[in-house]
């Protein structure tokens, strides 16, 4: 029986939880919906690309999943696959409903084409701002809906209680008084943490503290080594890294280095349409050997009106550099794109604590594997977002299963001192620098250390203070660089110049668990799965 008093708490507000906030409103809950910046400030508005969906005459779900397991690199859970490429046309039929304003030909939904799928499957909406268009008209559903929320609310601390309710501490965005909110079930939607890396495609908003906040409160973390760099951001200094989308190079757009020569077609039979991480690791060779900080995307091949219509985002934001698609080559550089680990979730997005749930890009279903296929993001998060809903609705015992290889990782107490602009800038720096595209031993350990001196002191020395946003980053990037070290292999977004290759004893997840949370359940008797011992690092 569903208590219809619960109101979950949802924490995000781009499309995993504007799209809870509004099927869990639908089917009959009242739930609250909130932000830590204002409701409409989320990494989906900048989505360019679209949404992948086989709705094609040519295509199936088969072939969006076979695509999708080759592009994740042998760790992409089968079943979640199954799951987003089978109920990806359903989700599209769903916002075709709520009013979302695809691009068509003809009467028909016109589809473009991205690096490593196999077909033309990219649904998009005005031109280049697919994310914007679907989260302006979701949004909109869930205001008609009167859905309450909270903005500039930023979540500090989730405390698991019994009966799978979690009490939430919340605050304003300035990090004043500090406020308990009724326990209920809480659905994180918060996002990903690139923009904890200091070039990046993500707006400020992405610093991945929904992760660091799971962390602490005991839940099990899956895959956070693998970060996806995207290979064309816009590179100008004292610019913003924009993305220039690879819908670009789906339409003809090559890449040219310094010299003005093409140099993909060497690199990979697909070329410029190579998996991103080839293409991002391609363009670091490129800029390395030549001193030049970029290298060029050229559209000029495109005809004109096409790129214009297509693109009018990035022809506009060009344009206020005094660049022309149709007319100049675009200077370009990778940048931290998607955080494809996360909070661990079983495929009704319910992760190792009862009541607590997490969906999107915050969330880890193994649903990308070790790389994620351009344009299933948006789609996860409605896929993956309409499960949560039902489970919220009809709530079931459930979670994650516990990966065969594990870290329990101590986070060091702190000082309490909240931190200060220099330490983010110090975080993004170290991030950048040693867990980047390109990765080793000796760096992860120097960003290991510089993220743990930050965090002793930044994290609050009473462990029943909420933490600041300095401690949550120094947080959330010190699990991706200790899931960095511990991965001793290069698969799909990670790589390891001291281990350049696949190795099959790493063809498997890596957990993450706080140490304070293991000893707190063994403790209580409940016993999870045994710790594995820590690595000896190399
Ligand atoms: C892009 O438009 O190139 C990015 C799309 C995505 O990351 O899915």
């Amino acid at each position: 029986m569903t208590d219809r008093s619960r109101r979950p708490f949802i924490v995000g507000t781009g499309i995993a939880g504007l799209y809870v906030a509004l099927r869990v409103r639908e089917l009959g809950l009242k739930p609250v919906l909130l932000t830590k910046a204002r409701l409409e400030e989320s990494n989906t508005r900048y989505a360019q690309g679209g949404i992948a969906a086989a709705i094609g005459a040519d295509d199936s779900p088969r072939l969006h999943l076979e695509d999708t397991l080759r592009a994740g690199g042998d760790l992409v859970d089968r079943t979640a696959a199954k799951i987003l490429t089978e109920e990806a046309p359903l989700r599209i039929a769903d916002l075709v409903r709520y009013g979302v304003p695809f691009d068509t030909i003809e009467g028909q939904i016109q589809l473009g084409r991205e690096a490593a799928h196999s077909r033309s499957r990219i649904l998009h909406a005005g031109g280049d701002a697919t994310g914007l268009s679907i989260e302006e008209t979701i949004r909109q559903r869930v205001l008609d809906l009167g859905v309450e929320v909270r903005e500039r609310c930023v979540l500090r601390a989730l405390r698991p209680l019994a009966a799978g309710v979690i009490e939430a501490t919340v605050s304003n965005a300035e990090g004043g008084e500090t406020e308990t909110l009724d326990a209920a079930p809480v659905v994180l939607a918060s996002g990903g943490a690139g923009s904890l890396f200091r070039q990046s495609s993500n707006p400020p908003v992405a610093t991945g503290d929904g992760m660091a906040i799971a962390f602490r409160a005991g839940a099990l973390l899956t895959d956070m080594e693998f970060v996806q760099f995207h290979p064309t951001t816009f590179c100008r200094e004292g610019a913003p890294r924009f993305l220039i989308t690879e819908a670009l190079r789906g339409e003809g757009a090559v890449l040219l280095n310094e010299a003005g020569e093409r140099f993909m077609p060497d690199v990979h039979p697909d070329a410029e349409l190579a998996p991103r991480d080839v293409v991002a690791r391609a363009i670091v060779a490129e800029i390395e050997r030549s001193g030049a900080p970029c290298v060029y995307l050229d559209a000029t091949r495109v005809p004109r009106d096409r790129l214009y219509a297509r693109f009018p985002s990035v022809s506009r934001f060009l344009a206020a550099f005094g660049l022309d698609l149709a007319r100049d080559r675009i200077p370009v550089a990778p940048a931290a794109h998607y955080t494809v680990g996360g909070v661990a979730t079983d495929h009704e997005a319910r992760t190792s604590i009862p009541g607590l749930y997490a969906v999107g890009e915050v969330a880890c279903t193994g649903v990308h594997g070790a790389n994620r296929l351009g344009s299933n993001s948006l789609l996860e998060g409605l896929v993956f977002g309409e499960h949560a809903a039902r489970q919220l609705v009809h709530p079931a015992p459930g979670g994650p299963a516990m990966p065969a290889r594990r870290l329990v990782l101590a986070w060091p107490p702190g000082s309490g001192w909240a931190g200060s602009d220099d330490d983010l800038q110090a975080i993004k720096d170290g991030l950048w620098e040693f867990v980047g595209i390109v990765r080793s031993a000796a760096g992860l350990q120097e960003a290991i250390g510089l993220l743990e001196r930050i965090g002793r002191r930044s994290e609050p020395s009473d462990p029943s203070k909420p933490p600041s946003d300095v401690a949550n980053a120094a947080l959330t990037g010190w699990l991706i660089a200790e899931a960095a070290l511990a991965r001793t292999e290069s698969r799909g977004a990670h790589f390891r110049q001291d281990w350049p290759r696949p190795r099959a004893v790493w063809n498997r997840h890596l957990g993450l668990l706080a140490a304070a949370a293991v000893r707190r359940d063994r403790t209580k008797g409940r016993r999870r799965s045994r710790p594995a011992a820590p690595k000896p690092r190399r």
